[in-house]
């Protein structure tokens, strides 16, 4: 198992691990950024607003404002966690360059991405087109850098909000997750969960939603879901679509078992060709990343092995499962009570959890096999 991290002597901040963490200063970034202006603005998130900055040099940044008040973290902290996640590379991750931390200012400074970020494509907000090759690439650079998150670096990091605007990329399409670590900076009574959390309801993995059983197979979820996403072009709720199609894992699973998986793909991407096999094998990926019990879900290092065909994919998917936010989260007839009844448990211990989900920001290695998480 490996080690949970620890905070670290922050006299060092200055040297990363291997990549040096820059410190920046709010003039500087203030400068970079023309003063926040609404014109640099690329997004606002749950961890607060990203800005377009150019460095006196000429390196362009992308400057995230951390909606933190001093008082919830102190410097040293603050310090330690920016060390940690700069500590953490791949080149499917972004890279976060350095920090300021000022007064009550906490800022995160990222390289810049040409090609921002996924949602942007595949949510139709440009009218770029991605050929079959850039979108495989796009999954399988996802897949590597949250195999590498959760089995291959040091500190074992369950992301948590995997969606297509954190997948940000770069000028060739490569991919790079983006906002990793940072819901460590957040306390539990942030609204942070609440909002960033019911925003993407449709990624969130229903153990996850209900209970607040948090853990890899919580990622896997939302990543077959993205992948989704990437094949159809769509988001994964759309309310406008007729009935049988709001809910993408749900339809998916509709054309599978009427073998007519291929009316899932962005019809674009049929008309310019692909490779059915391929695109077949990916989708079934999907609906393995899908399964009701997280315990079946795969692991991302074999889900990386089967997209590349390094080993034969035996198992068949179950049927999906998913929250449809319309019938089941906002009508308020429906508690988390009955939304639960709908997931049972296994766990023999377990009383009903009747709480939104806690914001597990704490989660280390050995909370996820002492907790609830490993017969879900
Ligand atoms: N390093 C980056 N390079 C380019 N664009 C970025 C970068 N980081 C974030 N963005 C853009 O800013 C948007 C807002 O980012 P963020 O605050 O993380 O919110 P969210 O991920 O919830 O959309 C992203 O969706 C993306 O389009
Ligand atoms: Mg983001």
């Amino acid at each position: 198992m490996k080690s949970s991290y620890c905070v670290a002597d922050t006299k060092d901040y200055f040297s990363g691990n291997l990549r040096t963490t820059n410190y920046y200063s709010f003039q500087a970034l203030k400068k970079a950024t023309k003063n926040f202006s609404e014109t640099n603005l690329l997004g606002k998130g749950g961890f607060g607003p990203v800005y377009l900055g150019k460095l006196d040099d000429g390196q362009l940044v992308a400057v995230k404002k951390l909606a933190l008040e001093k008082s919830q973290q102190g410097e040293a902290e603050f310090l330690s966690e920016v060390k940690m996640i700069t500590s953490i590379q791949h080149k499917n991750l972004v890279r976060l360059l350095g920090c300021c931390s000022e007064g009550p200012q906490r800022l995160l400074v990222y390289e810049y991405m040409k090609n921002r970020s996924l949602d942007l494509i595949i949510y139709g907000k440009t009218d770029q087109y991605l050929d079959w090759n850039t979108r495989f690439q796009i999954i399988l650079g996802i897949a590597r850098g949250l195999q590498y998150l959760h089995e291959d670096s040091h500190i074992r990091i369950v992301h948590r909000d995997i969606k297509a605007s954190n997948i940000l990329l770069d000028d060739k399409f490569q991919p790079r997750i983006g906002d990793f670590g940072l819901a460590r900076f957040f306390p539990e009574d942030q609204a942070y969960l609440s909002t960033t959390f019911a925003g993407t309801l449709g990624y969130t993995a229903p153990e996850y939603a209900i209970r607040g059983q948090l853990s890899e197979k919580a990622d896997i979820y939302s990543f077959g879901v993205l992948v989704l996403e990437i094949i159809s072009c769509r988001k994964n709720t759309n309310l406008n679509l007729p009935l049988e199609m709001q809910y993408l894992p749900e339809y998916a699973w509709k054309l599978y078992e009427r073998s007519k998986l291929i009316e899932l793909v962005d019809p674009r991407m049929r008309n310019a060709g692909f490779i059915e096999k391929d695109v077949m094998q990916t989708i079934h990926v999907a609906l393995l990343c899908l399964q009701a019990k997280a315990n079946i879900r795969p692991p991302m290092s074999e889900i990386v092995a089967m997209l590349t065909w390094k080993v034969e994919m035996v198992k068949s998917p179950s049927k999906p499962t998913f929250l449809d936010r319309k019938n089941r989260w906002k009508n308020e007839k429906h508690s988390w009570e009955t939304v639960s009844a709908d997931f049972p448990s296994n766990l023999e211990s377990e009383s009903p959890c009747l709480t939104p989900p806690p914001n597990s920001r704490d989660f280390t290695a050995s909370q996820s096999f002492s907790g609830t998480m490993v017969n879900v």
